[in-house]
């Protein structure tokens, strides 16, 4: 099979759009550097079939393939769907570059990126980039709890010889410290697999975000909202279950409490989907009909959404309508959205049966 290439088609329009949110970086830097960057943002990058190698903006990552088995206890498997991170920084790396501009940290050793949940270390090497580019020399940190995932960013780094730029650390992002106003710019990618409570225990940790697939991401905004600086940028992907009581992405709504006063721009990535057809695509055969029923009775939508929430005290919601084309979209292939979901539900599939 081919590698998959993406590249959107006509990428002026959404560069456009995007630099009407770096007023201060275009000022820093000069428009024609930070114009640069995004048009850089907007090239081709490229995945194998299996979804396990990127290439992407000048640097390469391994992961896991979709169909790995690991089965040591140490090596949960760390697969990271490769395909929509480029894309996601494409659109969020805008916003940490403003970050790092207006944001001042209460301390010399403040940290610039942090990227919470590195897994593979994507975004910090990504990030890394970014800061060579632009000459920044604050600090970038990668965190996460599952070992797997850091042998994969401590290889990544390598790789692309960033081992010097970036600091990993192994633990759960809860229990690490991070003073008030001492980050400039946050990275969350919570967990995301709907799935009934009793079936956690059956699937990856990088996949387990609650029933409604939100409760790994109010306990990270809310861990980590206090440490951003003044004007400081948490960038975020996050699957959200949504519908009219909501008005869109419950994630969007729920924001007034978690993390109040802030701004938020957000995209609904590939558009609105039916929670219902979702749901059936993932579980045929009234597979955890229950959790099914109790999902569809709360909510009639899903959105995979990727934003930016600035800490302004302006308590903006602006949905921002990118203009790419050629994504990967919701599709059933084991690199979109819900092929991946049908995978992690096949292991709870399998894990019962040998019950
Ligand atoms: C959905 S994956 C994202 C990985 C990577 N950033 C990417 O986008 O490819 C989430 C990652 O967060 C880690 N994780 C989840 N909750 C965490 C926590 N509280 N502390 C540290 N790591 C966490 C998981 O182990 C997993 O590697």
């Amino acid at each position: 099979m081919q590698d998959s290439l993406y590249k959107p088609s006509e990428p002026e329009e959404n560069i456009e759009l995007l630099l009407f949110y770096v007023p201060q970086a275009q000022k820093h830097f000069g428009i024609e550097k930070v114009r640069q960057f995004l048009f850089e943002l907007h090239g081709e990058y490229r995945i194998s079939h299996d979804g396990s190698l990127m290439q992407a903006f000048g640097v390469s990552l391994k992961t896991d393939p979709a169909n790995a088995v690991i089965k040591s206890e140490h090596g949960k498997i760390a697969y990271y769907m490769l395909n929509e991170q480029p894309l996601t920084w494409t659109l969020l790396a805008p916003f940490v570059l403003e970050g790092l501009v207006l944001a001042k940290t209460n301390s010399r050793d403040g940290v610039g990126f942090l990227d919470i949940g590195t897994g593979s270390g994507v975004y910090a090497v990504f990030a890394a980039k970014m800061f060579e580019f632009f000459g920044l020399e604050d600090s970038i940190v990668g965190i996460d709890v599952n070992p797997r995932a850091l042998e994969f960013a401590k290889r990544n780094l390598e790789k692309n010889d960033l081992v010097e730029r970036v600091e990993l650390i192994s633990e759960w992002f809860e229990n690490t410290t991070f003073p008030a106003g001492s980050v400039k710019t946050v990275g969350i990618w919570p967990p995301y697999h709907p799935c009934d409570a009793q079936y956690q225990q059956f699937i990856p940790r990088h996949a387990w975000g609650g029933e409604d697939m939100q409760e790994v991401w109010r306990s990270q905004i809310q861990g980590c909202y206090p440490a951003l600086a003044d004007n400081g940028v948490l960038i975020f992907n996050q699957q959200s279950p949504g519908g009219s009581d909501w008005r869109g992405a419950q994630a969007i709504a729920e924001l007034d409490h978690l993390a109040p006063g802030a701004s938020v721009i957000f995209m609904d990535l590939f558009g609105p989907y039916s929670i219902t057809k979702f749901l059936d695509a993932i579980y045929p055969n009234n597979d955890q009909a229950d959790y099914r029923l109790r999902m569809e009775k709360k909510y009639t939508t899903i959105h995979y959404l990727v934003g930016a929430i600035v800490k302004d005290g302006l308590g903006r919601k602006i949905k921002f309508s990118h203009k790419l084309d050629n994504l990967p979209g919701w599709g059933n292939d084991p690199g979109s959205r819900i092929g991946c979901h049908r995978g992690i539900a096949d292991l709870i599939r399998t894990a019962v049966s040998l019950k």
